[in-house]
């Protein structure tokens, strides 16, 4: 009778405990696991880190995010540097380290003014060539790109920067040659290249009304050809007082509303004085270097390395809240030494715009960002 007892107290006691045992869950350290059940988190790698010689960041990036695109060995320029020439050789490390990483892969940019080869658009005798032969070129370039990493690469930036600021279309010359009709043609090859692929349309100033107007029209107009479009790619590179929050919700909701997804494609938030009431990213603009243009060469201050901790939280609040609406937060880059932003649109500049600083040592941002998914979390 004594023992039944004993062991009825037994049993009640692991049932209880096992019951009131506080669950042992430990919460997500990194980015990519702290997100995972919001949106890819992504960066940009360069030629060091698709070599694998800048093991420091490799070891970041597979920490940490789950999603890569190339910084620049996927533009024309590299790719397909002549007409009979492609160079797949970085492009082919690239798309083997994010399959060997189970990563989402992002191929940039299909179509893009900049850092396109002269010979896109002449002839032999170096004239402009006609509208038939640059679609021809295009349709080339387009399926033996798309084609050689069928299945591999998950989403393609279609066409880069295809509107100016005021809506109007870039005079580029796929669009001088060709006309409007250039933009359906190019996601009409890509989606035949590779009909499960994602397509994208990508820009900058998406914050700003006319050219959400343009491209929120260019996904409409896409959808009543029947063509694919999976998102739209809002770049993001900011500055700490542009654009305000509000004004960055409510364009993603506008782009949202047009019945694609957003991403965040190229974020990266400049602590730096802007030389002109700079707000977009056309990589054609420069600017002369000043010491007073370059305030922090020796390291950041307390106060900004805090408002910059804020600003990106505060970004990455409204992502989170609208995290149905967005597939994927992109970075810029691994870490400051990395950044394009230390030469653009300054040259020699020293800035500090991701997550990671020139060590590859974690921002305290990074663990604001992972400690506000994890509470969105709970909430749900
Ligand atoms: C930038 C790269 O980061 C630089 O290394 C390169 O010199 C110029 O291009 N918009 C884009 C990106 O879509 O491809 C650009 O990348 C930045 C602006």
């Amino acid at each position: 009778m004594k023992n039944t007892f004993l062991s009825f107290i037994v049993v009640a006691l692991v049932i209880f405990s096992g019951c009131h045992q506080p669950e042992k869950k430990e919460n997500p350290q990194t980015l990519k696991q702290a997100l995972a059940q919001q949106f890819y988190m992504g960066t940009a790698l360069n030629s060091a880190q698709i070599k694998g010689v800048d093991t420091s960041s490799v070891k970041v990036i597979q920490q940490q995010f789950n999603s890569i695109v190339a910084e620049n060995c996927m533009k024309s320029e590299v790719i397909h540097p002549e007409q009979d020439r492609y160079d797949f050789s970085l492009a082919d490390q690239f798309v083997d380290f994010g399959v060997a990483n189970q990563m989402f892969v992002i191929g940039h940019t299909l179509i893009w003014h900049s850092q396109v080869p002269d010979w896109f658009f002449k002839d032999d005798e170096g004239n402009e060539v006609s509208k038939e032969v640059l679609i021809a070129r295009m349709r080339d370039h387009i399926y033996t790109i798309v084609g050689r990493y069928k299945g591999k690469v998950n989403g393609w930036d279609v066409v880069n920067e295809a509107f100016n600021d005021d809506g109007t279309w870039r005079e580029s010359k796929f669009y001088n040659t060709i006309g409007e009709e250039y933009m359906a043609l190019a996601f009409q090859f890509a989606h035949e290249a590779d009909p499960e692929a994602e397509l994208y349309y990508n820009d900058y100033s998406m914050v700003k009304p006319a050219k959400i107007k343009a491209v929120t029209a260019l996904v409409k107009s896409l959808k009543e050809k029947g063509l694919r479009i999976d998102a739209v790619g809002m770049q993001a590179h900011y500055s700490m007082n542009f654009p305000d929050v509000k004004t960055f919700e409510e364009s993603l909701l506008q782009l949202a509303q047009s019945g694609v997804n957003v991403m965040i494609t190229e974020l990266d938030i400049s602590v730096l004085p802007s030389p002109y009431e700079m707000q977009g990213a056309d990589i054609a603009n420069r600017f002369e270097y000043t010491e007073a243009m370059d305030p922090y060469k020796n390291g950041l201050s307390d106060s900004m390395s805090v408002a910059f901790t804020n600003r990106y939280l505060d970004f990455f609040n409204v992502l989170l809240k609208h995290n149905d609406k967005v597939s994927r937060v992109t970075v810029w880059g691994v870490n400051d030494a990395q950044s394009w932003r230390n030469y653009w649109p300054i040259k020699g500049r020293t800035d500090y715009p991701l997550l990671f600083d020139r060590g590859n040592g974690k921002k305290a941002v990074v663990d604001e960002i992972i400690k506000a998914a994890n509470d969105k979390k709970d909430i749900r």
